[in-house]
């Protein structure tokens, strides 16, 4: 099954030593479940790959936000990539180093700049001359120089939904590969700004690493042009994107070959890697744990109507995305072919159609799997729905990192008129 950190035990599932049964009949359904020994494995492949090559792994706040994921992954050191002063203010209470921040985004506001100025974030990742024009402005009324990289956009076309794809010329990532070397000369002449170097982030879920590769040799013939012209460069941030196996036949690309793939081009380039990971680390290590309400039986079809839905999880209904699902008691029974649909009023509230999967009853439990990065986050209230439950479980115990909203949670902050 696609997911790390989960197991059959005497046929019930469990999440590293705790059977899902116990966290369900603690904290109910629909609930999310992290395994946190597997995302401090993630994480640990990415540093153990990078060896003795200087380096920082950002871990992508986006994927999966929940200060307790932040402050576990902050306890192993890593550092943080951040596309809002929101993701900003959860780094810094969840106990992350500000120095080891950097933030990309095509959007950042003023506000947004000096929150990040003031706390001291190592970098920010520009994506436009604008931008660059009004981080040079907000640094120089504080008297200091904002430490930046541009981020370019190498043009490279990389097999993933076309959502989450954004290195090509019509996206509106980054700066044209062609026009990059041109701004990084005038960014050179505003003296409120330390140029770093120079960071890219061609898209996610790529599973074929050669787009990487690409990228990465393009950039380098960039970064050796900018050398040339006399700026000095030694930070290369190639962003996040590594993909993950959804389906239990699929391949995860192992984070080691990723790697080394991109370490052999870097040999004697003096430069320093930084990565931005988010799915790769929390994907597979996260599951969405619900309970079947009803059985339904149409003319042609067979409906599972579980507690979750598209609100929990919105994947499948926006990228049509494939989330293996399971019973928590493998009982050996019947399979059916089923939709697995959840209680909200929209036809897109699914999470699988025409399914081959074991029949389960009312009361059952299920487990939609890979659900650990861009499931929570992405999360909303949509049909005035409490938001789920986060634990967090690491060997035999377990820790609610967020509780189950409150109908009152529902309403704060508003009025009647
Ligand atoms: N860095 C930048 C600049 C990004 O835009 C992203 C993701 C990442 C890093 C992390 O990428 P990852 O390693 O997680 O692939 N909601 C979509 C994914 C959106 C990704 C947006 N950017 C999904 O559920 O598939």
């Amino acid at each position: 099954m696609p997911t790390r950190g989960f197991e059959y035990r005497s046929g019930l599932l469990c999440c590293e030593d705790v059977s899902l049964e116990e966290i369900s009949s603690r904290v109910g359904t629909p609930a999310y479940v992290y395994a946190a020994r597997s995302i401090v494995e993630n994480y640990r492949a990415y540093t153990r790959a990078c060896g003795a090559v200087p380096h920082t792994i950002h871990y992508a706040v986006k994927a999966n936000g929940s200060l307790g994921v932040l402050a576990l992954l902050a306890r192993h050191g890593a550092g943080f990539d951040i596309v809002s002063g929101g993701e900003l203010f959860r780094v810094l209470q969840a106990g992350g180093d500000p120095a080891r921040v950097v933030f990309p985004g095509v959007g950042k506001t003023a506000d947004e700049i000096d929150y990040a100025l003031g706390a001291g974030i190592a970098i920010f990742n520009c994506e436009s001359e604008a931008e660059l024009e009004l981080i040079h402005e907000r640094a120089k009324r504080r008297q200091m120089r904002a430490p930046i990289t541009l981020r370019v956009n190498p043009d490279v076309s990389a097999e993933t939904h076309p959502y989450i794809a954004t290195g090509l010329r019509e996206h509106k990532f980054g700066i044209p590969i062609g026009e990059a070397e041109d701004l990084y000369v005038r960014a050179a002449r505003m003296e409120n700004l330390e140029i770093r170097g120079v960071s890219c982030h061609i898209g996610s879920q790529i599973l074929d690493i050669n787009a990487f590769v690409e990228a990465l040799s393009k950039i380098l013939d960039l970064i050796d042009a900018l050398r040339r012209r006399g700026i000095p460069i030694r930070h290369l941030d190639l962003g996040g994107g590594l993909g993950v196996g959804y389906r239990p036949e699929d391949e995860t690309p192992e984070i080691g070959d990723y790697l080394q793939a991109l370490l052999e081009k870097l040999e004697g380039r003096d430069l320093e890697l930084h990565l931005e990971p988010g799915r790769s680390i929390v994907a597979q290590a996260g599951i969405l744990l619900t309970t079947v309400l009803y059985r339904k039986q149409s003319a042609s079809k067979e409906f599972i109507i579980v507690d979750a839905a598209m609100n929990d999880l919105i994947r499948p209904a926006l990228y049509k995305s494939y989330h293996d699902i399971i019973p928590v008691r493998a009982a050996g029974r019947e399979p059916v072919t089923a939709d697995i649909v959840g209680p909200i009023c929209e036809t897109g509230d699914f999470f699988a159609r025409d399914r081959r999967m074991p029949l389960v009853e009312a009361g059952e439990l299920l487990a939609v799997c890979t659900a650990g990065a861009y499931g929570f986050a992405l999360s909303s209230n949509y049909n005035a729905r409490p938001r789920a439950p986060e634990v967090l479980v690491e060997g035999g115990s377990f820790t609610v990192i967020r509780d189950r909203e409150t109908y009152a949670d529902l309403i704060r902050g508003e009025r009647t008129g």
